[in-house]
């Protein structure tokens, strides 16, 4: 592929300082392959912590951001917030915050565009139901969620697509090798047609949904799976292996 492969880790809220700096670490000083690029996606609390003992060949990512830059919204972080703690990262629209906190398209899309206008780089996800692929609905679905990410997006070279069924979220259930192919592809045929033959060819799609470190070597080898974005397995050191599947 001709696209730099990209391996997301999503601690989401887990981890303590001690965890977490041992797991830093694991990182540091591991042999990392240099083709591959890595962030890591902390809580909004340990991302200053993060940044500060994390290599500086590892990204670091905020898991979510609001959609203006200050005021009164209690508990909320701003993309300007992140980038004051050298953070060049946010993760939006994923599963959890969409079905989890209720997040809306329409305000995935705006904290998009914020976040990008901000300078910030984009993780954005997104991803089928169990019931909505039973259905024979999974392209209806990540065409549409994709459609309002593109609605949002100027510069796509700030963009990682995250393909994320949500069936395969945390359960062990992966999708095959089969499986993931078929959606990015269809999601690169569906961006050829939307967006541009040049977006298509060189957009990050990852696949994340039980990503380990022994079925990533497989899902690695398909030519649309530009990487993952990988929740458990990014606390262990086996995330070291994942970020070496592609070579
Ligand atoms: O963002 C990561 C995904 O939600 C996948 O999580 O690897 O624990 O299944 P998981």
């Amino acid at each position: 592929s001709p696209r730099r492969f990209f391996v997301g880790g999503n601690w989401k809220m887990n981890g303590d300082k001690k965890s977490l700096d041992d797991l830093i670490t694991t990182l540091n000083t591991a042999a990392l392959h240099d083709e591959t690029e890595v962030v890591c996606g902390a809580p909004a609390i340990y991302l200053d912590f993060a940044r500060s003992n994390l290599d500086p060949r590892i990204g670091v990512a905020a898991q979510n951001c609001y959609k203006v830059t200050k005021g009164a919204f209690t508990g909320e972080i701003s993309p300007a917030m992140i980038k004051d703690c050298g953070v060049d990262w946010v993760i939006l629209g994923h599963s959890e915050r969409r079905h989890v906190f209720g997040e809306s398209d329409e305000l995935i899309g705006q904290k998009l565009a914020h976040a990008l206008e901000s300078d910030l780089s984009v993780i954005a996800c997104i991803g089928e139901k169990l019931e909505e692929r039973e259905a024979g609905t999974t392209e209806e679905v990540v065409y549409a969620q994709t459609q309002v990410i593109a609605d949002n997006v100027k510069d796509w070279s700030k963009v990682v697509l995250a393909y994320e069924p949500v069936w395969a979220i945390g359960t062990g259930k992966t999708a095959t090798p089969e499986q993931a192919q078929e959606v990015h592809e269809k999601l690169r045929e569906w961006m050829r047609a939307n967006i541009s033959e040049a977006v298509a060819d060189s957009v990050r799609i990852i696949y994340g949904g039980s990503v380990t470190g022994a079925n990533c070597k497989e899902l690695a080898a398909q030519s649309d799976v530009d990487g993952f974005l990988v929740g458990g397995a990014s606390l262990k050191p086996e995330f070291v292996n994942i970020i070496n599947a592609w070579h």
